[in-house]
């Protein structure tokens, strides 16, 4: 069942980048610290793009149909979690336009970025946690062997030179905010503070 197993580990990368993005988010609350903006769009570029290019797109057509298909009592659940993943992409917009305010006014408009980011992370890692401990077990359950290997061909990348390419770009970004982001959180310098 590698298909579960890339889905889990798909949500750990998202889960990193919004632990990292929520911990500079605070830091960035100091009016002291000068953040460095490029890794907070790059960390937003990862949360929208990469669940919004590959991971809803395979769970909404090869992980749900056949859920739905087989336990119609699913339903209910997989109607909302189609529906977060549209709410998602509107929350990322207001988190994205949260930042240019915070990037263009400053320290006034830092708590509301913060909120913002708290409120995105709260919402996806709600849905995230949703589908490891409701929809997983039931794919687990119910899943043909034929489901199985519809599954784990769209995980195929490989297979599909396109999306072999976004999921390189991916892990590209993914690798670019670790170097740019400060420590702890990554491995670049620690943001510089006024009079420090
Ligand atoms: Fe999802
Ligand atoms: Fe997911």
């Amino acid at each position: 069942m590698k298909a579960i197993q890339k889905i889990r580990d798909e949500h750990r990368s998202i889960s990193a980048v919004l632990h990292g993005l929520k911990q500079l988010a605070r830091d960035a609350q100091d009016p002291k610290v000068k953040p460095d903006f490029a890794v907070f769009r790059a960390m937003i570029h990862y949360i929208d793009e990469f669940p919004e290019k590959l991971h809803h797109p395979t769970e909404d057509n090869y992980l749900f149909p056949p859920i739905a298909n087989r336990v119609p009592a699913a339903q209910k659940l997989i109607d909302s979690l189609r529906a977060e993943h549209k709410e998602g992409a509107k929350l990322i917009r207001e988190l994205e336009r949260a930042l240019v305010l915070f990037e263009d006014s400053g320290a006034g408009a830092a708590r509301k970025f913060v909120e913002a980011v708290d409120a995105y992370a709260d919402f996806h890692w709600r849905h995230m946690r949703k589908e490891e401990q409701e929809i997983l077990p039931l794919a687990e359950k119910h899943f043909s062997a034929k489901d199985w290997d519809m599954l784990n061909e769209a995980f195929d990348v490989n297979r599909d030179p396109i999306a072999g390419i976004r999921e390189k770009d991916f892990s590209a970004l993914f690798t670019r905010i670790v170097s740019l982001a400060p420590e702890p959180i990554g491995l670049g310098s620690r943001w510089k503070k006024a009079g420090a």
